[in-house]
């Protein structure tokens, strides 16, 4: 790779970026005894809530689909915090391969206490030109595979229920939506179909296992800093324009869900299911309406 290359792959901080505005709060163990299976867990949001859920005591299987020695990696940092960690590859959009990878990690931790359905995939066209494929790919990933992993997490709560000392529930999901599930998003038809699909499925599964103390919900995460987006915040313009859309003027960073995800997680949310915690900086607010409408 040439110097030129590899400086414009390495992020541009842009001058309004002030780094003294993201938070750095150490994890509570909140979560000690819960294992938990994380998936697309060696990029971005899905590597951050592994780590989150770690540091909060969680023994965590990671998943991934491509790149084991990122998932490797995640996985030693987890076990530098003191818990177990297990790499598992799987296509979450493949009935066998999850249902392979929940039972390896049942295997492993003798139960799972915490499944969050994070993989996703964009593959952005414009509505006539965007091909079957790429509709079913997204759909496939997106949606499909949270309900797969999903569906296997619940027959494990189900099949276990609740352990006395351990949770109050039996079993916690979070399935990661987006703002896109409430923001129309011209260009990704497939993309905001997913996610607006995800909290139909996610309230659905909520009503039909809280009778059971399985609690389900979602997070909606607005502009993070990962690789799904990197063209919207890698240079000084970009960034600019992408703020235009944030009322709270930064750009989220992959630990603001992780957070998230391990307060969900926790007993503290106890009485919260069913709903979709938007983390956003108030993307979700029509930035557009504070100066017109
Ligand atoms: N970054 C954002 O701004 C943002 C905003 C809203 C929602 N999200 C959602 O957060 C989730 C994580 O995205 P990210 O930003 O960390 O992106 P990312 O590209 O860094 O991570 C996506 C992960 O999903 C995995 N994945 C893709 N297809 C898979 C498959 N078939 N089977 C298993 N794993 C697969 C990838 O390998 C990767 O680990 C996605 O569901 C995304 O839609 C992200």
């Amino acid at each position: 790779m040439t110097d030129a290359q590899q400086a414009q792959d390495k992020p541009t901080q842009p001058a309004e970026f002030d780094a003294g505005r993201v938070p750095k709060i150490a994890y509570n163990p909140v979560l000690v005894g819960q294992p938990a299976l994380v998936t697309g867990a060696n990029s971005g949001i899905g590597e951050a809530v592994a780590l989150g859920l770690a540091q909060a005591g969680a023994d965590v299987a990671v998943n991934y689909v491509t790149h084991p020695e990122t998932a490797e990696e995640v996985a030693h940092k987890i076990e530098g915090f003191g818990r177990k960690a297990i790499v598992l590859k799987a296509d979450v959009s493949k009935e066998d391969e999850v249902d392979a990878m929940y039972a390896a990690a049942i295997k492993e931790f003798g139960t799972l206490h915490i499944s969050v359905s994070n993989a996703g995939l964009q593959q952005d066209s414009p509505l006539t030109s965007m091909t079957l494929q790429q509709w079913n790919t997204v759909i496939g990933v997106n949606l499909t595979g949270q309900f797969l992993c999903q569906r296997a997490a619940a027959r494990e709560f189900l099949r276990r229920g609740v352990v006395k000392g351990v949770s109050l529930a039996a079993g916690k999901m979070i399935c990661m939506s987006s703002v896109h599930q409430q923001i129309p998003w011209a260009g990704h038809v497939n993309y905001a179909s997913s996610k607006g699909g995800i909290l139909m499925m996610m309230q659905s599964m909520a009503q039909e296992l809280a009778p059971h103390f399985v609690r389900v919900n979602a997070i909606g995460p607005g502009a993070i800093r990962t690789p799904i987006n990197k063209p919207a915040w890698s240079t000084p313009d970009a960034y600019a324009d992408l703020m235009t859309l944030v009322p709270y003027k930064r750009i989220g960073e992959p630990d603001d869900i992780a957070q998230a995800a391990v307060w969900l997680a926790s007993d503290s949310a106890d009485y919260v299911t069913g709903v979709t915690l938007f983390v956003d900086g108030g993307m979700t607010l029509y930035p557009g309406f504070a100066t017109g409408g």
